[in-house]
């Protein structure tokens, strides 16, 4: 872990805050070291921010060797405030180094959601031929018109960078998108496609409960191409951050598939990601598909999106999400810092015809996370260490994975009545949010479960069905490790690692 110097000062400013702005008791064992990424429930393979509230990651851009995370910030508290672009980097995906903050409010506002590009072209002119730019896309969130009731609180903004990212200028034309006089006008994800031979920029923005589809040559001005918003759709609760992105189908067809976040109206409630599979002509998204699909059925998986300009050599969709649920991501019972990120996943799309559905996967750099091995033998398995992935097989049509502590607590994953299920009503923690303590489930359909991955970190739990055809991603809070795995109906060729820490 590197903790520069600018951080920790916040960390340290933040740590006075805390003491008054708090919504958690501390209890008696949540000792912690500040800065040291190991207080109690602190993601150990996961990333996490140094201190203070997280939310959304923002500009997931691929350059000169760094994947570059941003992710909503606030300094001040472990609660969301006025928001900044946090900013991470990382050479692998795994280990992550943090960055000073990399963008500010100003006097147009907070800084939301958005995404960042590689002007490669400098078609935006705000770098040179020689030297072309990073930029972001981001909302402004000016909150004095919000407080003072007006409708065109947001606008979409840009800043660059010539460093790589390590210091971003804001653009002095400042807005490039005005709001039209709608409220929820946010989360522009931008990306560069080709259309009638030409390189074009496309950006997807929510506005309300529909996506629009803006085009332009330079970053710079934006002209509104269409909107999306079938009847069928989710729409029990605002639309954000969404992302547009093509991915090819196992016979090779190209396909666009469009994500959409969606809080609350989530399938086990609150905050979740739908999608639709269709195509995009640069200007319109249409899709054959008739019924919401979710990318995760966990209850913890929100508001992710694919970074930008992977090189072609490389050729994976990799994508990364928020792990919390507006339900109750301010009051988890974490205090230094609040939140953490999913791990990275590669998204293929799987299934054939019009029955399209996307499939994630925990990237394969994870797998240098791998510490001891050793073969399941079924039944009761003493767990000696506390970060785990676990390849499970079922034999049984129904099955089951119960992890246990010394204080009585269990975390069960299984299937049963067609449908797979995480248990997490005596996990641990669970009374900070009446909601918290539930049954998470996932509708099988037609899907033979053939393999498990699950992926256990000190508060979440990832589960990974088939290669990621179905995914369910939750938080837990354990008062203490889990130290046994009971498992029923599954083979005994299942297999268990230990996980190393990346902090
Ligand atoms: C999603 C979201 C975005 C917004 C950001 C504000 O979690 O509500 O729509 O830009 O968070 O922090």
């Amino acid at each position: 872990m590197v903790l520069n110097n600018q951080v920790f000062l916040l960390f340290l400013i933040s740590l006075i805050g805390f003491s008054c702005t708090s919504h958690v008791e501390k209890t008696e064992d949540m000792a912690y070291e500040a800065g040291t990424y190991k207080e109690k429930y602190r993601p150990q393979f996961h990333f996490s921010p140094p201190a203070n509230w997280m939310n959304d990651p923002n500009g997931m851009v691929y350059h000169k060797g760094e994947y570059h995370l941003f992710y909503q910030y606030y300094p001040d508290s472990n609660v969301w405030g006025p928001m900044h672009w946090g900013h991470a980097v990382s050479k692998n995906l795994v280990e992550w180094e943090n960055l000073p903050i990399a963008i500010a409010p100003d006097s147009l506002g907070w800084i939301f959601s958005g995404s960042a590009v590689f002007d490669s072209e400098n078609s935006s002119g705000l770098g040179t031929q020689e030297d072309p730019p990073l930029v972001a896309i981001f909302t402004y969130h000016n909150h004095l018109k919000d407080e003072a009731g007006s409708s065109d609180v947001q606008t979409q903004g840009i800043a660059f960078s010539l460093d790589n990212g390590r210091s971003w200028k804001k653009y002095k034309g400042n807005p490039v998108l005005t709001n039209p006089g709608i409220r929820d006008f946010r989360d522009p994800k931008v990306r560069k496609m080709v259309v009638e031979g030409k390189e074009k920029w496309i950006m997807s923005l929510a506005v309300k409960d529909k996506i629009s589809f803006y085009s332009s040559p330079n970053l710079l001005d934006w002209r509104h191409e269409s909107d999306f918003n079938p009847d069928w759709a989710t729409y029990d609760g605002v639309w954000e951050c969404p992302d547009l992105f093509p991915l090819k189908t196992q016979d090779g067809e190209e396909k666009w598939v469009l994500l959409v976040s969606i809080s609350p109206g989530g399938p086990n409630g609150g905050s979740a990601t739908q999608y639709f599979v269709g195509d995009f002509d640069g200007q319109t998204f249409t899709t054959n598909q008739k019924e919401v699909k979710w990318l995760d059925y966990g209850t913890d998986n929100y508001a992710g999106v694919t970074w930008s300009n992977i090189p072609s050599s490389d050729g994976r969709t990799l994508f990364i999400g928020w792990m919390s649920n507006w339900r109750y991501a301010k009051v988890v019972p974490t205090d230094v810092w609040r939140s953490a990120m999913t791990l990275p996943r590669t998204l293929s799309l799987l299934g054939e015809g019009d029955e399209l559905w996307i499939g994630s996967k925990p990237v394969e750099e994870l797998e240098q996370l791998r510490d001891h091995s050793a073969t399941l033998e079924g039944g009761n398995i003493a767990l000696e260490h506390e970060l785990l992935e676990i390849a499970l097989q079922p034999k049984a049509s129904d099955f089951s994975a119960t992890f246990k502590n010394g204080s009585g607590e269990m975390l069960v994953i299984g299937k049963k009545e067609g449908e797979l299920f995480i248990d997490r009503t005596k996990s641990g923690l669970t009374d900070f949010k009446e909601e918290f303590a539930s049954i998470i489930k996932a509708p099988l359909k037609d899907l033979e479960v053939k393999d498990i991955d699950i992926f256990l970190d000190r508060a979440s739990i990832e589960v990974f069905v088939n290669d990621g055809a179905l995914v369910m991603t939750a938080l837990v809070f354990p008062t203490a490790a889990y130290t046994e795995l009971q498992l029923k109906g599954f083979e005994t060729k299942s297999k268990l690692y230990s996980l190393k820490g990346i902090w």
